[in-house]
């Protein structure tokens, strides 16, 4: 499945000029999920954030592989698959065989995440890394060469519905000059307490791509289009 490109101003590849919108299901009604899939694709998003925890790396418990399966004939949007478990690579051919197109995992999960990250790309996939707060931007200098994504985690990750770590956006910002650098296609992702006001100074900052949870379930499906709406930065609409 193509992905849309990371520029943040204009896409060559899709001739689309925006910012790209990832709901996290994490706050979708969950005894629902392929029809609150289905919702959210009909309203505009971009991606499909899908949130993995293991009750171990973080602390909390949700999804996993077959769940992503069972989910992945309601949307032919990519799976942006977010991984808060350690380890990582046991089940990386399971993410694949489930449909994940992206696939983004915390260093601080470790061992070895720069063979980590290859062994997602050899499966097939996009792969990412995700910052957590207390992470410095330089944790990913030697690994961007093997990333299409960097997460940056604006609050420490395992629930939704938490506030936005505003230190986060001078991290966002030394990210987007790594990016720029590499002169790749890289996206730039923010992932907690993303609000239509936290939004714009993410995007201030050089993000591309922006999770929200429950800036976009809030209000039930008939809200769904204009939360996500809210979410983009009116200039890129
Ligand atoms: C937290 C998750 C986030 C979270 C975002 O560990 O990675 O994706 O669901 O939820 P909101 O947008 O409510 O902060
Ligand atoms: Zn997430």
């Amino acid at each position: 499945m193509g992905l849309p490109c990371a520029g943040p101003f204009f896409c060559l590849w899709t001739g689309m000029a925006g910012i790209l919108i990832s709901p996290s299901i994490l706050s979708a009604d969950f005894a629902s999920l392929g029809q609150e899939i289905r919702a959210i694709d009909a309203a505009g998003a971009d991606f499909i954030h899908v949130d993995v925890m293991d009750g171990h790396f973080v602390p909390n418990l949700t999804i996993g592989p077959p769940v992503v399966k069972a989910l992945r004939a309601h949307t032919d949007k990519p799976f942006d698959v977010h991984l808060m478990i350690a380890p990582v690579d046991p089940f990386i051919a399971a993410f694949a065989e489930a449909g994940a197109d992206i696939l983004t995992v915390h260093p601080e999960a470790g061992p070895h995440t720069h063979r980590t990250l290859q062994a997602i790309r050899a499966a097939g996939m996009k792969p990412g890394i995700s910052l957590n707060p207390g992470s410095p931007a330089v944790l990913a200098e030697p690994l961007v060469d093997e990333v299409d994504l960097i997460l940056v985690m604006s609050v420490n990750p395992g629930f939704g519905g938490q506030k936005f770590i505003s230190s986060q956006l001078r991290k966002i910002e030394q990210l987007r000059t790594m990016i720029d650098a590499t002169g790749r296609d890289i996206h730039l992702e923010v992932d907690g307490g993303v609000t239509p006001e936290t939004a714009r100074q993410c995007v201030d900052a050089g993000a591309t791509v922006l999770v929200a949870g429950s800036a976009v379930f809030k209000g039930g499906p008939e809200q769904y289009k204009t939360n996500i709406e809210n979410l983009r930065p009116k200039r890129f609409i």
